[in-house]
């Protein structure tokens, strides 16, 4: 379940277009529920939900299930909406910390999942590898356009020390990909590699709950279907214009944007949330960034963050709003314990759960920063678990698609990515 509580942009919003806003967001759902507004063809992401393909979820388990029994290590390689929906999903519902060695509680060892081809750095590269040195290994290679140059050369160096390790290496190589088109389809078929497809109308940050996303998740040992059906549960839920918390989030967010505010903050006070932080900004970054429009998405991890970027969220310029998502139940307690010296002081915190007092850093957070300017908003989930997570994902991508019709763009496409790719390969020589 997710709590919504918008009532913290109130004091901020200009009632005199309230109504005309409502209006549009409204006309704009209808046009994300009808098909017919500009991107249309990108739709994907409700389609599949729409039309649940359970052979196909079955399928990506099993396989998810065999590479867990058989690697130490699945090896992501992707980039963008290739990559952060898996990790953001994985680092929310996973342990901080797990020992690579530790058997897990039902004695099968723990697989490790890593990512690679997000970024262009040697050192990392070299470093992984040598990690990966006498472990089991799989590779997830993914690539919509099977063309993006980071995750294409971090795969052939893969790919080059994978075929010198393993002699079942294309068994052990899964390529998630375009139907038809681009190198890594081609490539995929010369091999013989197992495969993925990623359906034309999904765009990459729209793509979690496709083979692009379940696949990692799967195999990381979470439940897809969960995952996977409350995306579908939310996506009923925000049928109605009435009361649907995405066109709500929409409209305030946009009434604040033509207020003048810039920028949108989504603070945590779980670190293992800033992941579907990092998701977040890309889907609204992606999406609404265009034409010299849109607020940019920036993700804080509290109260780490409250010791960094605090004081200018308090009382710096005046054009932040902040979204918290928090989690009402913590997996863990851990009380404060007694100390008969008190040389630190603490005693009054004796006996409290470390859970309350992170609950008292967010709550005076927010009230602070209300009282410091900064509209606020509230998104409440009552767990961190695979049905929350998947709700959170609809949510997100539905309420983003309403934003970008808002400010007047199309919320699917993403042609200011191709700026800096022109320039590399005008330095790189690409013929
Ligand atoms: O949202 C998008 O489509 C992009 O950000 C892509 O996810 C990213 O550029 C990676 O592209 P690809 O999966 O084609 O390698």
């Amino acid at each position: 379940m997710i709590r919504f509580d918008f009532t913290g942009t109130d004091p901020f919003v200009d009632k005199r277009q309230w109504d005309g806003v409502v209006r549009r967001a409204r006309a704009a759902h209808q046009a994300v529920l009808s098909g017919t507004g500009a991107g249309s063809e990108w739709l994907g992401w409700r389609r599949i939900l729409d039309q649940p393909n359970d052979a196909l979820l079955e399928d990506i388990a099993t396989l998810g299930e065999e590479i867990a029994a058989r690697a130490d290590v699945l090896l992501c390689v992707g980039i963008g909406g290739s990559f952060l929906g898996s990790e953001a999903i994985i680092q929310a519902l996973s342990p901080y910390f797990r020992s690579p060695s530790a058997p897990q509680d039902d004695g099968s060892k723990p697989l490790q999942v890593l990512f690679a081809g997000h970024h262009l750095s040697s050192a990392y590269l070299t470093d992984l590898l040598a990690h990966l040195e006498g472990k089991s290994v799989y590779v997830n290679v993914i690539s919509k356009s099977g063309t993006t140059l980071e995750p294409a050369v971090a795969f052939r160096i893969i790919r080059s020390w994978m075929e010198s390790r393993f002699e079942d290496c294309d068994r052990r190589i899964i390529a998630t990909t375009d139907e038809a088109k681009g190198a890594l389809r081609k490539l995929a078929q010369e091999k013989g590699y197992r495969t993925y497809t990623i359906s034309d109308d999904v765009g990459g940050r729209f793509s979690v709950l496709t083979p692009v996303g379940l696949l990692p998740i799967a195999a990381a040992g979470f439940d897809i279907r969960s995952l996977f059906y409350g995306a579908v549960a939310m996506m009923a839920e925000l049928q109605e214009e009435e009361g649907n918390p995405a066109i709500e989030y929409a409209v305030r967010r946009y009434a604040l944007h033509e207020k003048g505010y810039t920028t949108e903050i989504m603070s945590v006070f779980e670190p293992r949330l800033a992941g579907v932080g990092a998701w977040w900004q890309q889907l609204f970054g992606e999406s609404e960034g265009k034409e010299g429009k849109g607020l940019f998405p920036a993700v804080c991890t509290f109260s780490t963050d409250l010791h960094s970027l605090g004081q200018y969220i308090q009382a710096g310029r005046r054009n932040l709003i902040e979204t918290f998502l928090v989690a009402e139940k913590d997996r863990a307690t851990v009380l404060v314990p007694p100390d008969s010296g008190n040389l630190d002081g603490l005693n009054y915190l004796t006996g409290v759960p470390l859970q309350n007092i992170n609950k008292a850093a967010y709550e005076g957070t927010s009230k602070a920063h209300l009282q410091g300017g900064v509209p606020i908003q509230h998104l409440t989930i009552s767990m961190v678990n695979e049905e929350n997570l998947g709700r959170l994902v609809y949510f997100f991508e539905h309420a983003v698609s309403i934003g970008g019709y808002l400010l007047g763009v199309n919320p699917f496409d993403q042609p200011g990515v191709e700026a800096y790719k022109m320039e590399m390969f005008n330095l790189l020589g690409k013929p």
